[in-house]
């Protein structure tokens, strides 16, 4: 059962310089927004905060690219990923971003706060050391924007000479580069040799933390009362960095874009923070903001952030591991004021597969993406909610298999659960006047199916408390299979010749089935269990009957009453149709 605690939980901030696909939606925001209608349901008190990663060098590149200024860069790329978002039901408390207009100014106050307090607690050292320099493009060039010839050698003792190594690693032998040593160097950026140029930064040693954090990992490996353990891929990857030994990380870049370093020291000037130091610091202000517009005092931030009454939820992908397990909580340990996360739940990525071809993976230049945007144009948003929850890469890559998706679709989600819920509804309006029959005598067969549903329901809030998602959908799935066994086995559409009364009891069973099919399917397909809902004759509070606003939702089907019955004489609302059958053909075509 869950406990008493409010919860903040977080999606991993985009990155605003591009749309999102299906890929991004089933790593990071997918999961987290069931988890979030899970826990409204159950009365829990949340805040469900993200928003977009606007600072960093990969903006001001793809800026460069489409001749734009970086701010209309980063307010165009944010606003097409809320539409997104708001497409799909995945319903943030606030979506904010760390360098939009509403929320810049309140991010860099806390940022800068936060490095600031790091600082004079002691954990940075000041050094200077040689970078690359682009002298056409002006700066400082990333590790990701140098390609030069790799100096490593191969196993057999051979050079490895690979001429496109990137500045961080090279793809051909694997290893790690150090930029300055690359042979040959060119910038990405302008194609010029870049120079060596002295710089100076503020490092983090974030080796100064290793005992604590392993211990702190540590002690997430086994559950406890109402505590799920990680994820296993997290806590052996954050243990094995950890016993390498993690290295010393410059929190400052050499850039007019982002957070201003926030010191009195001329070798401050002209440097903003480091993006992965400030992005991960928008959970806190997009918090902060949300207060302020909410509470009217940004500092209630502190609320959920510095109280253990609340518990913080990371859901990430699973290349954010590094920062949300070791960097992150080393920041919060060393800044000393708040609490660390509860959760890091990763994901790991999704392969994509069109029909006759292999699978592959997404890709933006290859044109092997499905983006939301061109989705929601043609399809309805649960179908895609329930594919990607059925196929979620939760402990390892999975594929979005398009033959698959349609398959799932049609037998899964329309067959099966849509099925169910129509052939109840219709059979109520139809025979019994649009109202809830009277349960009659109930007998073995329908006691035990009732009890059937309540173990469901169990079973669907256990997997979803500990973080397994694609299982939760399967009990409820299972839920609305025994639905259809029991319709079948029943046979109303004989036992209304027969026998009214009988009839009566098994529509009866259905409908409350039914109002447990909805509860449950909430987290999940939220406009789906909206519909249901309003055909159930509930009303959901200010919404149409698809609004997915997750707090009505939880009002009209808390989890707790997901099987209480539904009184004899309830009036029903209108059946329609609740899911469309889809054809592979019309899907995705070659793009
Ligand atoms: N923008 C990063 C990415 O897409 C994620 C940032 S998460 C945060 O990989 F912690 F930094 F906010
Ligand atoms: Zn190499």
């Amino acid at each position: 059962m869950m406990s008493d605690h409010r919860y903040l939980v977080t999606s991993a901030l985009p990155y605003s310089n591009g749309r999102l696909h299906v890929g991004h939606i089933a790593g990071a925001y997918l999961p987290a927004d069931t988890y979030v209608r899970y826990l409204r349901a159950n009365g829990r008190e949340v805040r469900f905060v993200c928003g977009s990663d606007d600072n960093g060098v990969a903006s001001l590149i793809s800026a460069r690219k489409e001749g734009r200024t970086v701010e209309e860069l980063t307010a165009h790329y944010n606003a097409r990923q809320a539409a997104d978002f708001a497409g799909l039901g995945i319903a943030f408390d606030i979506y904010g971003g760390t360098h939009q207009p509403d929320c810049v100014e309140l991010h860099n106050r806390i940022s800068q706060d936060f490095f600031k307090s790091i600082f004079e607690k002691g954990h940075f050292v000041k050094k200077t050391t040689k970078q690359l320099y682009d002298e056409q493009a002006d700066q400082f060039l990333p590790d990701r924007y140098v390609k030069g010839t790799c100096y490593h050698k191969k196993a057999d003792g051979t050079p490895c000479n690979y001429d496109s190594a990137f500045g961080d690693q090279c793809e051909a032998c694997g290893a790690a580069i150090d930029p300055m040593l690359l042979i040959n160097p060119v910038s990405t950026i302008t194609g010029t040799t870049p120079v060596p140029r002295e710089t100076t930064h503020w490092y983090m040693q974030l080796s100064q933390f290793e005992g604590r954090l392993r211990q702190w990992l540590e002690s997430k490996r086994e559950a406890s009362k109402g505590e799920p353990a990680w994820r296993e891929a997290v806590l052996n990857f954050s243990l094995g960095q950890i016993k390498q030994g993690l290295p010393e990380r410059a929190m400052t870049r050499d850039l007019d874009w982002g957070v201003p370093v926030p010191l009195d020291d001329p070798d401050a000037q002209g440097k903003v923070l480091y993006v992965w130091f400030d992005a991960p610091i928008g959970y806190v202000s997009f918090t902060a903001r949300h207060c302020q517009q909410n509470d009217g005092d940004w500092q209630a931030f502190a609320r959920w952030w510095k109280d253990p009454d609340c518990r913080i939820v990371h859901f990430i992908g699973e290349d954010n591991t590094v920062f949300h397990a070791l960097t992150w909580p080393a920041m919060l340990m060393a800044e000393g004021s708040s609490q660390l996360p509860w959760q890091v739940v990763a994901n790991a990525f999704l392969n994509i597969k069109f029909p006759g071809k292999e699978e592959e993976k997404i890709s933006k230049s290859r044109g092997t993406a499905i983006w939301i945007e061109e989705y929601l144009k043609t399809f309805d948003p649960d179908p895609l909610r329930y594919y990607l929850t059925a196929i979620a890469p939760e402990s390892q890559r999975t594929a979005f298999d398009v033959d698959d998706y349609v398959t799932r679709n049609n037998s899964e989600l329309l067959n099966a659960l849509g099925n169910f819920i129509n052939r109840t509804l219709t059979f109520a309006v139809r025979y019994f006047e649009g109202k809830v029959p009277d349960a009659g005598q109930r007998e073995a067969v329908d006691n035990e199916h009732l009890a059937a549903v309540a173990a469901q329901a169990t079973k669907v809030a256990e997997n979803i408390e500990a973080f397994r998602f694609k299982n939760a959908l399967t009990e409820l799935m299972a839920l609305a299979r025994a639905g259809n066994v029991y319709f079948d086995a029943k046979q109303p559409w004989k036992q209304r010749k027969d026998d009214m009364s009988a009839c009566g009891t098994t529509i009866n069973v259905c409908v409350q089935t039914v109002k447990a099919l909805a509860t449950l399917m909430a987290p999940f397909l939220p406009f789906s269990a909206a519909k249901t809902a309003v055909m159930l004759g509930l009303d959901v509070k200010g919404a149409s009957g698809t609004d997915p606003c997750s707090r009505a939702l939880a009002e009209v089907l808390p989890w707790s009453e997901a099987t209480h019955e539904l009184p004899a004489g309830h009036p029903l609302g209108e059946s329609a149709i609740l899911f469309k059958k889809l054809d592979a053909a019309e899907l995705f075509g070659e793009k």
